[in-house]
């Protein structure tokens, strides 16, 4: 890890939206693929529940554990000199009440090494973010397409495309706001929708499947490197073809050992002249 790299902050995010500068944020479950984002100068990484289908292979978020959350966002934490991670709350370690809410947000922080925690839902949800706040852990709402209640939303679908639904969305930000949610993820809602929000909030805005309006924008590692093949949604921009390329790798690897040019002489280790003639007398006694 490097240390000579000031890890961004809470102040240092509103700087950028007061600057203009776009903020970067971007998925991790590991420790390896944190340390790359990172020294590639991502402003801020969210380990998400997305976890469960991208290295779990889960068909939904839902079976995303604590443990699995607190594990996987330590790693990331140890990789991340600079960005500021946000461990994403998994389901029902928020949901039931505002003690469990708080004590699972503080594992994230204490356990997971985290910068702050994202949790799902809007004004129904403003009671459990500011009693989170209230204990000092810094809260990212999340709204639109919230993949936990999928099953309520109708499916993994784009969400506030209706005047009243986009109304709703509308509120559901200020509410957040107004909870103590240092930030707002939206995800897959109507560009113009997300304008609105973001014109008119004081936390900076995120963006995932949401338009270029917002002050940052949010994807899935698996997604860009094209490493999750069940389905691709249509936000989603693919900057590397990375499953190729381990396709190939695992095809060589399996061509070299089955025809014996794998291992080599340079992957081998040797003994001693002396050692082997004596190893040589040993077995012949
Ligand atoms: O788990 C996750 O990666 C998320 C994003 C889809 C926003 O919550």
């Amino acid at each position: 890890m490097d240390e000579t790299r000031t890890k961004v902050t809470i102040p240092e995010l509103r700087a950028m939206v007061e600057r203009g500068e776009k903020i970067t944020f971007l998925t991790a479950y590991d420790y390896p693929t944190a340390l790359l984002e990172d020294r590639a100068g991502m402003d801020m990484i969210l380990v998400g529940d997305s976890g469960a289908m991208c290295l779990l292979g889960h068909r939904t978020t839902l079976p995303a554990t604590m443990e699995f959350m607190v594990t996987i966002t330590a790693a990331v934490s140890r990789a991340a000199a600079r960005a500021f991670v946000v461990g994403d709350m998994p389901y029902m370690s928020y949901q039931p009440s505002n003690e469990v809410a708080i004590v699972n947000a503080g594992r994230f922080i204490s356990e997971g090494g985290a910068d702050a925690v994202k949790l799902e839902g809007g004004a129904r949800m403003a009671e459990r973010v500011e009693a989170i706040v209230k204990a000092g852990i810094p809260v990212m709402g999340h709204i639109g397409l919230t993949p936990q209640a999928a099953s309520a939303i109708g499916g993994l679908k784009s969400q506030g495309r209706s005047a009243a639904t986009a109304k709703a969305l509308i509120e559901d930000a200020k509410c957040l706001e107004e909870a103590g949610a240092f930030s707002i993820l939206l995800e897959a809602i109507p560009a113009k929708v997300a304008e609105v929000i973001t014109g008119r909030a004081k936390v900076p805005i995120l963006s995932i499947g949401s338009g270029p309006a917002c002050h940052g924008q949010l994807l899935i590692v698996h997604d860009i490197l094209g490493l999750f093949e069940a389905f691709t949604p249509k936000f989603v921009k693919k900057y590397a073809d990375v499953s190729a390329v381990m396709l190939a790798a695992f095809q060589a690897y399996i061509k070299d050992v089955k025809g014996g040019a794998f291992p080599g002489r340079e992957h081998t280790y040797t003994i001693p002249k002396e050692e082997w003639e004596a190893l040589s007398r040993l077995l012949e006694a």
